[in-house]
């Protein structure tokens, strides 16, 4: 497993720092010449809508001691690049303010000088508070897992952000086990896909919503079971008709605002509801008698604000879970499209479209 390379690389990456180590203290003429100072990346010079996006020659960063150089290849849009944008959602602490990107796949270019796990050449992807849609980024070692030898570039770049907050949310959070029934609201968005593969996997059943009939029939592709078409907002009504054949005990809510409500209507006893997105809105009333007499559960997530010990905790519950399964084939990225990182705005306008389905991929070096 990767995070139990053996010290074998220290002395590899002890040479490779101490190159970098100089060429941060003094010879930066040299410096330039053997690795660059600066690279391409995608930035937000204001908010605003796509015309804000600017592909621009930046400082390239520069790893510390517990961090990796990144070379990124591939990396891949989500719903918070767009906020950001939009001045809606600015970037965590310690990533970078105006460059988004939250997920890459690439190669090691360089470790700081007390990185053991990984070396040159190494194939990683990883998740990262901002600054992905660059040519190069670092991240803290303990952040980053190996890419399985059967993806490309692109498929590996579609997998974290999808992957591990719906592995964190259902079999982790949910505690989601074999033969519950779990509801996912927005099933054919990159978390949704990624959710009804992990149900698939945990041998659950899942049942999918959507406003758009066709992503619930392509669904099923991904072991979704079946779906209902969603138009306007649900209701409780609509809750009550979702959960026809079986209440949920589990229910992964993509939308919020009027789905919340309606879920509660879905729910099992001591069932699960737990928020990931809040595309339908951030306000909504709650039934809270019911709340009461389901003896719900509610739980609301983030991944991109959490605290560095917690991200290594959820990379490596990934790395263990759920990465073997890409390799023997269970589990597939969904690649909707793939867009040159010169191409950035119209990758911005089809994850806006609402017509994806999975991943928009960002291709940000030459393969
Ligand atoms: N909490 C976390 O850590 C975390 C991590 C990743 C993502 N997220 C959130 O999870 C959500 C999904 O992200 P994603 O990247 O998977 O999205 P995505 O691939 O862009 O897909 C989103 C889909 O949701 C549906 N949708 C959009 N607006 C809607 C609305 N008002 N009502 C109902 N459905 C709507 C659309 O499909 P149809 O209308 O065709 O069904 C759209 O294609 C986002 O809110 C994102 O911010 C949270």
């Amino acid at each position: 497993m990767f995070w139990q390379k053996n010290k074998q690389f220290d002395t590899f990456c002890h040479t490779r720092t101490a190159r970098i180590v100089t060429l941060l203290t003094g010879h930066r003429d040299t410096a330039k010449k053997m690795s660059g100072t600066e690279m391409r990346a995608a930035k937000i010079v204001q908010p605003g809508g796509v015309e804000v996006l600017q592909v621009l020659k930046v400082a390239k960063p520069q790893p510390e001691a517990s961090d990796v150089l990144v070379r990124v290849r591939s990396s891949a849009l989500n719903r918070a690049d767009i906020l950001q944008r939009r001045g809606k959602y600015p970037a965590p602490r310690g990533a970078h303010p105006d460059i988004p990107g939250m997920e890459f796949a690439g190669e090691v270019e360089a470790c700081g000088s007390l990185v053991s796990l990984w070396k040159t050449g190494d194939r990683v992807m990883g998740l990262i508070g901002g600054g992905a849609h660059a040519e190069y980024l670092v991240a803290h070692e303990r952040t980053l897992a190996e890419i399985p030898a059967n993806l490309s570039w692109e498929e590996a770049a579609a997998i974290p952000e999808a992957f591990i907050t719906a592995h964190d949310a259902l079999w982790i959070q949910a505690g989601l086990r074999p033969n519950q029934r779990v509801l996912i609201h927005a099933v054919g968005s990159g978390v949704g896909l990624a959710a009804a593969q992990l149900a698939h996997a945990m041998n659950a059943l899942s049942i999918g919503t959507s406003r758009t009939a066709d992503k619930l029939a392509r669904a099923r592709k991904y072991g979704l079971n079946s779906g209902f078409e969603v138009s306007g907002n649900p209701t409780a009504e609509d809750g009550q008709r979702w959960a026809a054949s079986g209440a949920f005990d589990v229910i992964l809510d993509l939308v919020g605002g009027p789905y919340t409500n309606a879920s509660l209507h879905a729910l099992a006893p001591k069932g699960c509801i737990i928020l990931i997105g809040t595309m339908g809105g951030t306000r909504g009333e709650l039934d809270l008698g019911l709340m009461l007499g389901r003896r719900a559960h509610m739980v609301g997530t983030v991944l991109r604000s959490r605290p560095l010990e917690e991200k290594i905790s959820v990379t490596l519950s990934f790395a263990r879970e759920v990465l073997p399964l890409f390799a023997r084939g269970i589990l597939r990225p969904v690649i909707d499209s793939e867009f040159d990182l010169s191409d950035i705005r119209r990758a911005h306008d089809r994850m806006e479209s609402n017509e994806t389905f999975g991943k928009v991929i960002l291709r940000v070096a030459k393969q």
